[in-house]
């Protein structure tokens, strides 16, 4: 059946906070604007998204190293970084209803935007979008901290710490995952933009003249990642910035987008910024930045090209993407099509009816999957039509049904979410055959 695009978005919010993926923030008092809270299902599916993450960028490869660093930082980065005077968008305010808006998403500056208001609007303004907070008791000057608006600088700033460390010559990446925080001026579109946000970063630090080869590199490669775990080819595409609306550190910078229902939206920037980040921490503590090559004898300071992603928004495009309804009238079904590696719950264990020794071996396999670390989910209430429909609508892959012929045999159905295919196996079997098929789907 074919979803209206218009409802998706809603239909979307709707199944999320019911199934537990998502609710919103502080809702018992009434909520706050563009904060999320993820539930049950939602914490696996966003957990499971920077794991493949981390996986694609620094488990599975030699040349990319992890870090973990503080939220709060010297205020002096902010400065080195450009965020403290570049880092603002342009807004202006309606005189009548007070409310603010970006310029640049204006197409008329002369009045407010609201049919119902048309106010007069103010002269445009620059609004830092950096947090500002206060580090110890005393609420003065001296004593502010921003919450970073970006990881990067963690990395930044941490450069001749982990190459020398960890003996590490370019080229070479630094990753982390870790929240993020933006005052946006127009938050908005569920959590995909968000003032409090996660963001998966990597700095890759190359010579100066592989620049350009390892820009190509990083684009390919993290578009790929996306069509990896299940988005579909048709839903991204890869968007070059035109130079007026390049971030002020970048020589270059290209957007994987998503077909989201409310239009092509950036999930991540790929950039080439350059020297800038570390010539600029290096004029602004006086401490040399520079790497030095043991061969050559000399140092330089490497490129760097940023594979950008936000976690918040990448689950919500595998949400979104999963997102199938199949069937008609009574046949018709709601399925989340994770990838299986993204599921949140794996396998869900159904004892046919709720007697004869059923729970009791039900309960037992499901013992089983759980030491063996894959997250499983035991019902034995309502019929097995229910219980599928409930495991689909939540994107759980594999079904596991206990009948009477289990307790004669051992065996039990398996039922595959997306094919709905249905097959039996021994029960101790069943650890390796999931076992198998999860280590399939990452192929
Ligand atoms: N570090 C790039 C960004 O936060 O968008």
């Amino acid at each position: 059946m074919a979803v209206n695009t218009n409802d998706l978005m809603s239909t979307i919010v709707s199944l999320a906070k019911r199934r537990g993926f998502i609710f919103q923030s502080s809702e018992i008092y009434g909520g706050l604007n563009s904060c999320w809270d993820y539930g049950p299902l939602g914490v696996e599916l966003k957990r499971n998204v920077k794991d493949a993450w981390w996986r694609a960028m620094v488990t599975n490869r030699r040349d990319v190293v992890g870090l973990d660093a503080s939220i709060l930082m010297h205020p002096k980065v902010w400065e080195a970084s450009g965020h403290l005077t570049g880092f603002s968008d342009p807004m202006v305010d309606c005189k009548k209803c007070k409310e603010r808006f970006r310029a640049d998403h204006l197409e008329n500056l002369d009045k407010c935007p609201k049919p119902k208001c048309g106010g007069e609007l103010t002269e445009v303004r620059k609004f830092n979008l950096m947090f500002k907070t206060f580090m110890g008791p005393v609420e003065d000057s001296s004593a502010t901290v921003y919450m970073r608006p970006e990881t990067a600088q963690g990395i930044f700033v941490n450069f001749l710490n982990v190459q020398q460390s960890s003996r590490l010559k370019p080229p070479f990446g630094i990753a982390q995952i870790g929240k993020s925080f933006r005052n946006e001026i127009t938050p908005g579109n569920f959590t995909y933009r968000t003032r409090e946000f996660e963001q998966m970063e990597m700095e890759f630090f190359v010579p100066p003249t592989e620049d350009e080869k390892w820009y190509g590199y990083w684009r390919d490669a993290r578009l790929q990642w996306y069509k990896d775990y299940g988005i579909k080819p048709d839903h991204l595409r890869l968007r070059d910035h035109e130079k007026d609306e390049l971030a002020h550190y970048a020589k270059a910078c290209v957007d994987v987008e998503y077909l989201f229902p409310f239009g092509w939206s950036e999930l991540e920037g790929i950039a080439n910024r350059t020297d800038y980040d570390l010539k600029q921490h290096e004029q602004f503590s006086g401490k040399g930045m520079a790497y030095f090559d043991d061969e050559s004898k000399s140092h330089y300071h490497p490129f760097v090209v940023e594979p950008a992603a936000g976690a918040d928004r990448a689950t919500l495009a595998f949400l979104v993407d999963a997102y199938h309804v199949e069937g008609e009238g009574k046949d018709e079904r709601v399925v989340l099509r994770f990838h299986p590696a993204l599921a949140p719950v794996k396998v869900a264990v159904l004892p046919l009816v709720k007697k004869d020794g059923m729970p009791e071996m039900g309960e037992k396999i499901y013992r089983d999957l759980l030491d063996n670390s894959i997250k499983s989910f035991y019902d034995h209430t309502a019929s097995i039509g229910r219980r599928y429909a409930r495991q689909d609508e939540a994107g759980t892959p594999f079904c596991v049904t206990i009948d009477t012929q289990s307790l004669e045999d051992q065996t039990v159905t398996v039922r595959e979410r997306d094919s709905r295919e249905q097959y039996r196996v021994a029960s101790s079997e069943l650890v390796g055959l999931i076992q198998k098929k999860m280590r399939e789907s990452m192929k």
